[in-house]
């Protein structure tokens, strides 16, 4: 297991293509134990092609991607594993909607990690504490709001006791009220050490919880920098361009 600070997620020259439509374009990026990397890019730029290859929904057409030192595999048993140590929380909620809110959180613990269900029950009922929704842990995903649907997504995940966590555009679909309820657990868990990779266009949060942000364009990543630095100062025209939209929303 990798000590903070070390190499934890590791991209080489990750290439993808989707038939003809090349997605990804020499993308390296390493992003350390206990490390925020947020990142951030105008739409089809690739961020969440490069979330789903990390998580192996996507295979890639060269290059590597390794977890903790471990090459992703490519299916079978490992990449099960594998997606076990890859939390992964979506723009959409994906909560099963036939089953209650404590199921969601306990069923991927009792099924890949053959947890009894009473050890998975009373983590998860600590989880549901921990993101502020367990007083909701017996009411089906419609009875919640968008943000307690997302803040349980993020119980959920946190369940499989990941290595890293997979944020795609977490607070993009919800109703403005409910952006912070969620951006504050995950500015929690980002102190608590995870090692998060966060695609958003939420400025505050990259500036409060990034040690690092990732601007991609056309499939490549074209700066890396600090939040202070790549806010304040970009290098490139496309992030000057691109900034100057989102400020002026
Ligand atoms: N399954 C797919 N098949 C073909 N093209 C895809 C597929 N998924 C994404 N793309 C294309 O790849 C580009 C990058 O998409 P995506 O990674 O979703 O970008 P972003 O998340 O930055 O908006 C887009 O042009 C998109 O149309
Ligand atoms: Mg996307």
């Amino acid at each position: 297991m990798a000590e903070s600070g070390q190499p934890l997620v590791v991209v080489a020259d990750v290439e993808k293509h989707y038939g003809d439509f090349h997605a990804l374009k020499d993308v390296n990026l390493t992003v350390n134990k206990g490390e925020v990397v947020v990142v951030i890019g105008p739409s089809g730029s690739g961020k969440s092609t490069l979330c789903r290859t990390i998580n192996r929904l996507e295979t890639i057409t060269s290059g590597t991607i390794a977890i903790d030192g471990e090459p992703l595999p490519a299916e079978g048993k490992a990449l099960a594993n594998l997606r076990a140590e890859v939390g992964m929380v979506f723009q959409s909620f994906n909560l099963f909607a036939h089953k209650t809110i404590l199921e969601n959180v306990t069923l991927g613990p009792i099924k890949v990690k053959k947890m009894s269900k009473a050890d998975a029950e009373r983590e998860a009922h600590t989880l549901l504490k921990r993101v502020g929704v367990d007083q909701q842990a017996n009411k089906l995903p419609a009875q919640l709001s968008g943000g307690q649907q997302q803040r349980v997504a993020i119980a959920r995940a946190l369940a499989m006791n990941p290595k890293v966590m997979l944020f795609d555009e977490p607070t993009s679909a919800l109703d403005p009220e409910m952006i912070n309820e969620v951006l504050d657990v995950m500015v929690e868990l980002a102190e608590s050490g995870m090692t998060m990779i966060v695609v958003t266009h939420e400025m505050g949060f990259a500036r409060k919880a990034a040690n690092r942000v990732v601007f991609m364009a056309d499939g490549r990543i074209l700066e890396e920098a600090t939040p202070e630095e790549f806010f304040t100062n970009p290098q490139t025209d496309r992030a000057k361009d691109f900034l100057s939209k989102l400020l002026t929303h």
